[in-house]
């Protein structure tokens, strides 16, 4: 398998035990590190920066490591998506974003929600390595994880004495404190009401007869498919014959931006994703196309 996963085409879940994961490996050097560290295990990033992800590839092509894999997704949604229960050895989450208003605190890495989910993909002894400069991200993030339960949780300062990378030396010959969290899975969380997204094995086309189609009615459109599940409808085209709207889907926070097309086929118009987006097929994905083709075309 390539370096690059593409979450949205490859069988799922991925078939990898044991596997270790970093969260937001930004420039990637410390997820190299634990490649080069743990030739026997599979390592996986996770990043939202399309940016970071080049970089890291980048990086690769100059060494030759063939355990390292990163997709570009939110780190909920990789884990719901593609990882098994009870595969996940270690997670690490270095210097995080620390979201400092507190209207802002839903989007942190170490929610309940996400440590609800990272918990649950992890084997029993399996350990979450959080390090932050900021200590009520710390605070917050302990407060958490005893809020959930089903983990041990230590907390320390970092020591200069200790082996650590260039930029964590540096801040702490600054005299900046550096926080270490290590969560480490013992037992069972409290229940929590997470959100899922269901995948869908084929996604079929939507026959229309006797009607033209006339995208520009759902130009602006907005609909909500159901609670927490939206849509919306942004410009149309005709490009040779074929009618194309860029569309939107928010499903429980999963967002996926695409086109649909409507194509000429014998006598009737078929309305399908077109060929040209990829996409990861979801049951409100299809609700979607069947709404273009019940309005997107001439009364
Ligand atoms: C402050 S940077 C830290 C980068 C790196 N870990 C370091 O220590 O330098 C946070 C990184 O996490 C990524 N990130 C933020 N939220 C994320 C999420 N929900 N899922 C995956 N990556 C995320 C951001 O794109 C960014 O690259």
């Amino acid at each position: 398998m390539f370096c690059l996963i593409n979450y949205k085409g490859v069988d799922k879940p991925l078939p990898w035990d044991g596997l270790i994961v970093e969260v937001g490996f930004g420039r990637g050097e410390f997820l190299l590190k634990l490649a080069r560290d743990n030739p026997e295990k599979k390592v996986l990033g996770f990043e939202l920066s399309g940016i970071s992800i080049e970089k890291l590839l980048k990086k690769l092509r100059r060494e030759d490591l063939r355990n390292v894999h990163c997709t570009r997704i939110d780190a909920y949604w990789g884990f719901h998506f593609l990882l098994r229960d009870g595969s996940v050895e270690r997670i690490y989450i270095n210097y995080p974003d620390p979201w400092f208003k507190k209207r802002d605190y839903k989007r942190r890495l170490t929610t309940r929600k996400n440590l609800y989910m990272f918990h649950r993909k992890m084997r029993q002894g399996g350990i979450i390595r959080i390090r932050t400069d900021y200590g009520p991200f710390a605070e917050f993030s302990l407060e958490e994880a005893e809020w959930l339960g089903g983990f041990d949780t230590t907390m320390r300062e970092l020591s200069v004495k200790e082996p650590l990378t260039k930029y964590e030396r540096r801040w702490l010959s600054e005299g900046k404190k550096l926080y270490e969290l290590t969560l480490k899975k013992s037992g069972e969380t409290r229940p929590v009401e997470t959100p899922k997204v269901k995948e869908v094995k084929e996604l079929f086309p939507v026959k229309v007869e006797g009607r033209t189609p006339q995208f520009d009615r759902l130009e602006n459109v907005e609909e909500k498919l159901e609670d927490r599940v939206y849509t919306k409808f942004f410009r149309s085209y005709t490009r040779e014959g074929v009618f194309l709207i860029e569309t939107l889907l928010s499903e429980e926070g999963f967002t996926q931006k695409f086109f649909i097309e409507a194509r000429r086929k014998g006598e009737h118009w078929l309305v399908d994703v077109s060929p040209h987006s990829e996409v990861l097929r979801t049951e409100n994905l299809k609700k979607v196309v069947q709404l273009v083709a019940e309005r997107g075309f001439k009364p």
